[in-house]
């Protein structure tokens, strides 16, 4: 059990690293996560139950009811999170959202409009960065300054943190303690809470009938087994990529519509891990300059699961294929081997393309562990950065 006070989260477990350990917790964080979020046996009960709520965020009612705009404030990994949830609450709530960097938002916030509500997500609950955002978000809806009702929310992994102390509700991300400096299973849980908060939005406002919510409930409650299969399956070709790419020195990681976000977080875990040069890009906005970067010694690495993005991501990577790149291809089993252009197929079990980052992102982040283990780097600790930037 993750959050099992028994267990020294300072123990490796067997496990090499704990970056390695944290990946591979990753199932039962979803579980965990679930578990709390989620009411047992709503779909499973379905004529009793369908048209009650089967969330169990334990947010005030005002609030699902008066939410006009959604802002989103972050730095690293849990902005990239934040970039994952913004397409949930607009393409699934249909709520306007806007993400901005912690760092960006104290000397250009957004307009506050009329019932904003304001999430600050950290995992360590202690970045300077993203606690100046909320403190700047605060004294501009606090009572004298405005007379526009907003909501001040946190997610974070320290339940007590000051962060926790400075927002009006926190939802915790019970990832249990992660060691490693790169974010793999705190990323994996803000994933969890932000897709329970905008389905919840979306059952209360009627975006998604109880009849809609139902499949996409059970593909929540499937996660932890396919990503357990991913983590199986994709074991040892990653260590065959990773031998041959150990060396380059610049790589690019494309993504379209929710996995964008996945691909701004593959390029972080590799440029943290690995110090290769690493960039991720909207699939069609590469075409627009950066593929002029391309040549044999540059891999791209296509996000390209199954979905109403499939086809444009496949022809953004046969024009870098004519550019000489190689090619590695993270797509769903669903699509037929002889459609794919990727010498370097890395598949993720089928899965709703809504759905898709959890699993799309979990190569990414063995791809850079393995890497930066056949570089011989710290990997746990990398150079230059620390767990929490406080200052
Ligand atoms: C993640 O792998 C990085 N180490 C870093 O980008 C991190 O996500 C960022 O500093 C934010 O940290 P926080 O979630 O604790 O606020």
């Amino acid at each position: 059990p993750i959050q099992n006070a028994d267990v020294d989260p300072h123990d490796r477990q067997g496990f090499a690293h704990f970056m390695l350990k944290e990946i591979y917790e990753q199932p039962d964080v979803v579980r965990q996560c679930l578990a709390a979020y989620l009411k047992p046996g709503w779909d499973s009960d379905q004529d009793a139950s369908l048209s009650s709520n089967p969330f169990n965020l334990a947010l005030p009612d005002e609030l699902f009811a008066t939410v006009s705009e959604i802002q989103l404030v972050a730095c690293g990994t849990s902005r990239h999170a934040s970039l994952v949830a913004q397409y949930w609450f607009e393409q699934l709530a249909g709520i306007p959202t806007r993400v901005r960097s912690a760092s960006e938002f104290v000397s250009a916030p957004f307009p506050l409009a009329r019932n904003t509500l304001t999430i600050a997500v950290t995992q360590s609950g202690e970045t300077a960065d993203t606690l100046a955002a909320i403190a700047a978000a605060k004294r501009r809806s606090s009572p004298a300054e405005s007379s526009l009702q907003s909501w001040l929310l946190g997610i974070t992994n320290q339940s007590e943190s000051s962060l926790t102390k400075a927002v009006d509700y926190t939802l915790p991300t019970l990832a249990g303690t992660e060691v490693g400096v790169a974010a793999t299973k705190t990323f994996m849980a803000q994933l969890v809470v932000f897709c329970c908060l905008a389905l919840e939005f979306a059952f209360r406002r009627q975006a998604l009938s109880p009849q809609q919510l139902a499949p996409t409930i059970a593909a929540l409650r499937s996660l932890p087994d396919q990503i357990e299969t991913t983590l199986q399956h994709q074991h040892e070709p990653i260590q065959t990529i990773a031998q041959t790419f150990a060396n380059v020195k610049d790589c690019i990681v494309l993504g379209r519509g929710i996995n964008h976000a996945i691909a701004l977080e593959g390029a972080l875990k590799l440029k943290e891990t690995t110090y290769i040069h690493a960039e991720g890009y909207a699939g069609g906005e590469f075409m627009h300059g950066p593929i002029a970067l391309l040549d044999a010694t540059v891999p791209v690495i296509a996000i390209a699961p199954a979905g109403s993005v499939y086809d444009s991501m496949l022809a953004n990577t046969e024009k870098a294929k004519a550019n000489g790149a190689p090619l590695i291809g993270i797509t769903t089993v669903t699509e037929p081997a002889d459609r794919t252009v990727f010498a370097h197929p890395l598949t993720v079990p089928a899965i709703d393309e809504l759905l898709s980052p959890f699993l799309t992102v979990v190569p990414l982040q063995l791809l850079a562990y393995t890497i930066a283990v056949q570089r011989g780097l710290d990997v746990d600790r990398p150079r230059n950065i620390t767990k929490t930037l406080t200052r």
